[in-house]
C-alpha cells in the first residue's frame, strides 16, 4: 500500500475549506492507503500564539479528525511534536534549502505582508528589502521562512506517496518534490519518493469564502465550521454576497455567485446543482431559495460531525489514548528515515 501523509495546523476550528480540501478526502482515503494524519503544532508557532490556545486548539483537532471520521484503527494520527524526529531532520534538510526559494514562496510573502502592514500591488523587490530591513518589533521570524522545509520533513521523513491538500497547499508540494529530488542526487541515493496531492474529483479544490473572496480561510473571516450550530450556519449562508441577479438568458454567472454554486457542487447532487444552473440561465433563479438549498445541504453534512465534536472534545482519555498509539507508530517510522538521513550526511557515531 502507498503511504498517505497529510496534517492540519493547530489555528482553530476546522471549516468547510480544511473539510473539503483536506478532512473529507482523509476519511475516503484510509481503507486503500496507509494513512497517517497528524496536528501541525509546530507549524502553528510560526504565528506565536497564546500557549493555552495552542494546547486546546491541538485538542479541538484531534476531536474533529475523530468526528469526522477517521478512525484510529485503521489510521495512524498524532501530533507534530510528538515526533522529535522531525525536527531533528528540520535542521538536517535547510542544509539543502536556499534562502531565495524561501523567500519567494507564495505564502511566505503573503504572511510577511501582513505581518509588516505591506500592501498588496508591492513588486518583491520591495517586499523583500522590507523584510530584511524590518526592525525587531514588527519583525517576521525565521520559522516563518523556514515553514516549507519543516512541511517537506513532515512528508519526507514518512515516506509519503501521496498528501492530500488544497489548492494552496500546492506550492509547499512543489518545493518538498524538489527537495527530495536534490536530497537523493546529492548524495547519490534513492531515499525519498516525490509525493504528490491527491483529490478524488482529479484537480485539487479551493474552497471560496461566502462574502465574494476567493477563498474560505480562517484569517479572512468568512468561514462556516464544522462546529457551527444550525442557527448560526443558516445566518451565515443566508447572508451570503450575490449580486442582482441574471438580467438575460444564458448570462455568464458573477464570480460571487459562482461561489454559492462552488459550494453547492460539493454539498449537493448533481441534480440539485443542474436545477439552480438551469434557473440561472432562465432567469428565474431566486438567490433565497438557493441559499435555502445550500444551508440544508451543508447542515446535513456537518450536524451529526458537530454531535460527535461536542462528545469527544471533553474526552481527554479517547484523546490520550489515540495520541500516544499514533505517536508510537509515527516515531518509530521517522526514526528509521532519521538514521538513514544521518548516515547518508555523514552525522555517524564513534561509540
Ligand atoms: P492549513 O492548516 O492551512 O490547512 C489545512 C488543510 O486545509 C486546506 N484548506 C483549504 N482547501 C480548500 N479550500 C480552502 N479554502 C482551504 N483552506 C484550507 C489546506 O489546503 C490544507 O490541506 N501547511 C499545511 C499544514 C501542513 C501539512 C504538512 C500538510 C504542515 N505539514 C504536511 C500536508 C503535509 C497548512 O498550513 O494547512
Amino acid at each position: 500500500k502507498e503511504t498517505v501523509l497529510s496534517g492540519i495546523r493547530a489555528t482553530g476550528n476546522l471549516h468547510l475549506g480544511n473539510y473539503f480540501g483536506a478532512l473529507s478526502k482523509f476519511v475516503r482515503m484510509q481503507r486503500d492507503y496507509d494513512c497517517l494524519y497528524f496536528v501541525a503544532d509546530l507549524h502553528a508557532l510560526t504565528t506565536n500564539p497564546d500557549p493555552e490556545q495552542l494546547h486546546r486548539n491541538v485538542r479541538s483537532i484531534v476531536a474533529e479528525y475523530l468526528a469526522a471520521g477517521l478512525d484510529p484503527e485503521e489510521s495512524t494520527l498524532f501530533v507534530q511534536s510528538d515526533v522529535p524526529e522531525i525536527s531533528e531532520m528540520y535542521l538536517l534538510l535547510n542544509m539543502h534549502v536556499g534562502i531565495g526559494e524561501l523567500m519567494r514562496t507564495a505564502s511566505f510573502k503573503d504572511k510577511a505582508r501582513k505581518q509588516l502592514g505591506i500592501k498588496v500591488d508591492e513588486d518583491d523587490e520591495n517586499i523583500e528589502r522590507q523584510i530584511i530591513g524590518s526592525d525587531s518589533n514588527k519583525r517576521v521570524n525565521a520559522g516563518l521562512l523556514t515553514y516549507p522545509t519543516l512541511m517537506a520533513v513532515d512528508i519526507l521523513i514518512q515516506k509519503a506517496h501521496k498528501v492530500p491538500v488544497g489548492k494552496d497547499q500546492e506550492q509547499h508540494l512543489e518545493l518538498t518534490r524538489r527537495f527530495a529530488r536534490r536530497f537523493n542526487s546529492f548524495y547519490g541515493v534513492e531515499l525519498f519518493p516525490e509525493p504528490t496531492n491527491f483529490d478524488f474529483g482529479g484537480k485539487p479544490v479551493k474552497v471560496p469564502g461566502l462574502d465574494g473572496s476567493g477563498k474560505m480561510g480562517k484569517s479572512e473571516g468568512n468561514c462556516i465550521y464544522l462546529i457551527d450550530d444550525e442557527k448560526t450556519l443558516r445566518k451565515k449562508v443566508m447572508r451570503a454576497v450575490t449580486d442582482e441577479g441574471p438580467k438575460t438568458p444564458g448570462q455568464p454567472v458573477s464570480p460571487t455567485v459562482e461561489n454559492l454554486f462552488t459550494l453547492l457542487e460539493l454539498t449537493s447532487t448533481p441534480e440539485v446543482v443542474k436545477h439552480f444552473r438551469d434557473a440561472y440561465a432562465d432567469c428565474s433563479i431566486r438567490y433565497g431559495d438557493l441559499k435555502k438549498q445550500l444551508a440544508d445541504d451543508i447542515l446535513a453534512i456537518t450536524l451529526p460531525i458537530r454531535e460527535r465534536i461536542l462528545d469527544l472534545q471533553s474526552d481527554d482519555a479517547t484523546i490520550g489514548r489515540v495520541l500516544r498509539r499514533g505517536a508510537e507508530i509515527a516515531r518509530e517510522r521517522a526514526s528509521r528515515t532519521l538514521a538513514e538521513v544521518r548516515e547518508v550526511m555523514g552525522i555517524r557515531r564513534f561509540y
